[in-house]
């Protein structure tokens, strides 16, 4: 039985191929029965005539949705057919009929759907999404891999936060305190990037964050390379090289589930180095500037964090990504570095994507001398403890090293073009949100 796969039937014109999936759709017309049969790598129409096989005919026009089957048959062209091929159904191997799928080609609601999310990524919209997925994240691990970066992944059970108190998800280690599960890699990839020069870590991460907005998940995939000897132009360089590479892959692999996800793509060709890059003075002065256009509800006051409408607006006013750099350090981490005029600014960056799709980017330098990691690490009061190995970085060797996360999901939907991230990873975990 030479077994094909759809993506590879018009390899095989005239042959008579095993095919092995499952049904997506039939309909009938008179003696005939067209099957749509999936196998994973597409959807091919498959026709039955009544008159060449009776028997196979009324077994064929029994099948459910999704009923698994094995169809044998000729490959003929077919200029009508997106794939430019159909089969002609000469046997049919059932392995189940299926009765009663509960996802139908009518419309369904959301949250109906995500309780059937196991049984959804079977259909057309999402198989387009998570190969996309694939593909940025393949193209991510490339990108890096071709710059000598050293994969180094960091762990999930950690005994501190790295961003923040507020959206730890704590578990019970053992006859330790407590553990939690990791907000981001970066604390390990600074060891490592001391340990390779360039390394990066590529793994789920967790925020124990309330918000249940289009935006956030609690688990998501984040990639973070980190550089020792390296500023904070040099995080904008790299996530701006990254971010091109990135989308041009999928440009170039993808077409055919943009399509399907009528993205416009003429959007993503625009995506080219150089991308703006502000001052966060400056969008500042953006944001009080559309609110006084009435085009915020709400004025932004220097030193306060973006919301996600400020974001959407400040990206708005762009056609490529755009950079926001040099926050008030009072609203980030405790391990950034300092701007050396300005000290109550940070050495970071966020990048912000178009379309109001919010930051996918965050990054920046890393604090580089001892002593004042000590005084921020007591004023973020975090367990000093904790700590002690992050902070051997900085008797050991320390250089001006920094980095930055990419979030998976966020990059995802932005290429997309879709609303909400949920639907951007295999099976999503929110606010309200743990099944299937
Ligand atoms: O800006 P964040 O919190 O940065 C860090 O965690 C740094 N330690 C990374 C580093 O420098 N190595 O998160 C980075 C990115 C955001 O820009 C966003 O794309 C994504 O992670 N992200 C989320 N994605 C989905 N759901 C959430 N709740 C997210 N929170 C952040
Ligand atoms: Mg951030």
């Amino acid at each position: 039985m030479n077994q094909v796969y759809v993506n590879e039937l018009k390899n095989h014109i005239g042959e008579e191929v095993t095919l092995k999936g499952w049904l997506y759709n039939s309909r009938s017309s008179g003696k005939l029965l067209f099957l749509l049969v999936r196998d994973g790598t597409g959807i091919v129409q498959c026709v039955v005539f009544k008159p060449n096989n009776e028997s196979l005919f009324e077994t064929a026009k029994s099948l459910g949705q999704e009923s698994s089957i094995i169809v044998r048959g000729k490959v003929r062209e077919d200029a009508r057919s997106p794939i430019g091929v159909e089969l002609e159904v000469t046997d049919l191997e059932v392995i189940q009929n299926v009765e009663g799928y509960p996802i139908t080609p009518k419309e369904h609601g959301t949250e109906f759907l995500m309780d059937h999310r196991h049984l959804w990524i079977r259909s057309r919209r999402q198989h387009a999404i998570l190969r996309i997925r694939h593909t940025v994240v393949k193209a991510t691990r490339d990108f890096l891999d071709n710059r000598g970066f050293i994969l180094a992944d960091a762990p999930i059970f950690t005994p501190n936060a790295c961003e923040g108190t507020t959206t730890l998800f704590e578990v019970n280690y053992f006859d330790h305190d407590k553990a939690y599960l990791t907000q981001s890699g970066q604390l390990y990839n600074e060891a490592t990037a001391a340990a390779f020069g360039r390394s990066y870590c590529f793994g789920p991460v967790f925020r124990a964050e309330r918000s249940k907005t289009r935006r956030h998940l609690t688990e998501f995939w984040m990639v973070e390379p980190e550089m020792a000897y390296a500023t904070l132009d040099d995080v904008m360089n790299l996530a701006e090289e990254m971010v091109c590479y990135v989308v041009e892959r999928v440009l170039e692999e993808r077409r055919d589930d943009l399509k399907t996800l009528e993205r416009d793509v003429s959007k993503l060709e625009r995506i080219k180095a150089p991308f703006p890059r502000i001052h966060y003075d400056e969008a500042v002065k953006i944001l009080q500037d559309g609110y006084e256009k009435g085009a915020l509800e709400n004025k932004f006051e220097w030193g306060g964090d973006f919301g996600a409408p400020d974001e959407t607006y400040l990206s708005s006013q762009f056609e490529l990504p755009v950079f926001v750099h040099h926050f008030p350090a009072s609203i980030k981490a405790f391990y950034f570095e300092r701007d050396k005029e300005r000290p109550e600014l940070a050495l970071g960056a966020d990048l912000l994507a178009p379309e109001g799709y919010g930051e996918i980017v965050g990054g920046g330098q890393r604090a580089f001398d001892l002593e004042f990691l000590e005084k921020q690490i007591a004023e973020h009061n975090l367990p000093r403890e904790a700590f002690e190995w992050y902070l051997d970085l900085r008797r050991y060797g320390s250089v001006p090293h920094a980095g930055f996360g990419m979030g998976i999901e966020r990059c995802v939907a932005w290429i997309c073009g879709i609303e909400h991230v949920r639907e951007t990873i295999p099976f999503p975990r929110m606010l309200y949100r743990l099944r299937p």
